[in-house]
């Protein structure tokens, strides 16, 4: 089958080790089920693969990709939960200590083929397209949990959404805006603060600015570039809630800022299956949709990664074998 594997790592030019050719079919394990990818969709998780973070050098060649959604054998249309627990886990997956993400121990989703445990499958709403129903699982779900599960808010609420154009970010200010948030965002980029109003964000502020009003809550993945601002702009007791540190996570923790406003930072990782049950009912009932930035054929998925690296994305980039 085609796939697009991770060969070889580097921090310093991770696309060196990207290779996109033929790849041996998958086996399927007992309790596992084959999906024959439609769309599937890049994370920066790909690129975190490619530079040597969160996928073991012993593990490689190893098929890249958290997202798809595809057909089974027995010709269910499914999107796939890209969280794998370890067998006989019950409740939430995301708190499995030995969980696994698609593409860190088993072959990931940027391929012809898929296999993964049936419990991972979900049933894909007739009414999104492959390529939309494609971007829920890692991006969108992450989104989904920060806001929903992790962050205190209720309607009516004021949040605010770091790094605008990132496939969370656009995630995030998308379901904000549809469950009822006063949302605002930031972003480097002049037409990706315009986007993000078009995307639903009320107000868009460059990277950094000083605010109007504190938030109660910040919706933080761009880590230690935007740390301090995220910190500054809460009020009294509101929340940062963390899924990504891509600009590092060594951030100045400002601890006094931290117990004398006492403000509450929570971490935030994937989703259950679910809550991506939830989110796929959510688009479903209020018709909000991913954002697609590009769709390439899979045989092109370097220059989807070329753009990924270069932050040169608004909204998410698919693949379609
Ligand atoms: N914990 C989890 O389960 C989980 C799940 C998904 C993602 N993540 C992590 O979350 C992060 C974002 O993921 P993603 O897929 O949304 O990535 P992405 O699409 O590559 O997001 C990149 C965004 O980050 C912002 N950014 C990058 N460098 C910046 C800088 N120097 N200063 C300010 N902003 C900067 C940019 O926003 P602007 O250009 O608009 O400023 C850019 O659009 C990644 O680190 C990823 O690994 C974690």
């Amino acid at each position: 089958m085609l796939a697009v594997s991770c060969v070889s790592q580097s921090a310093d030019d991770p696309l060196t080790g990207l290779a996109v050719g033929e790849h041996p079919d998958p086996d399927v394990p007992e309790g596992w089920a084959r999906v024959h990818v439609k769309a599937a969709a890049l994370n920066h998780h790909d690129l975190w693969s490619l530079k040597g973070v969160g996928l073991a050098a012993d593990k490689l060649p190893m098929v890249l990709g958290c997202d798809a959604a595809g057909v089974t054998d027995d010709g269910r249309e499914v999107v796939v939960h890209a969280v794998v627990s370890t067998p006989g886990w019950t409740g939430d997956e995301t708190l499995d200590p030995r969980r696994t993400l698609l593409s860190e121990l088993y072959d990931g989703t940027l391929a012809d083929t898929v296999v993964v445990p049936h419990t991972n499958l979900l049933a894909k709403p007739a009414a999104l397209s492959w390529e939309e129903a494609a971007c829920l699982p890692t991006a969108w779900l992450t989104a989904y949990r920060m806001l929903f599960t992790q962050s205190g808010l209720r309607p009516g609420d004021r949040v605010l959404v770091q790094g605008a154009g990132g496939g969370v970010a656009t995630a995030a200010i998308a379901l904000a805006r549809a469950a009822g948030f006063v949302v605002w965002a930031t972003s480097r980029d002049e037409d990706k603060r315009t986007r993000a109003v078009e995307l639903g964000a009320h107000q868009a502020f460059e990277s950094g600015a000083r605010l109007p009003e504190r938030v109660d809550a910040v919706i933080e993945t761009v880590g230690k570039a935007t740390w301090g601002h995220s910190l500054k702009a809460l009020r009294p007791g509101g929340t940062v809630v963390v899924s990504g540190a891509t600009t590092g996570s060594d951030p100045s923790a400002d601890l006094n800022r931290i117990f004398f406003l006492q403000l509450k930072v929570v971490g935030s990782t994937m989703g259950t299956r679910d809550e991506l049950a939830g989110l796929l009912r959510l688009c479903e009932a209020t018709g909000v949709r991913p954002l697609v930035d590009e769709v390439l054929p899979l045989s092109d998925a370097r220059r989807g990664f070329e753009r990924l690296a270069a932050g040169d994305v608004f909204g998410k980039i698919v693949l379609t074998p």
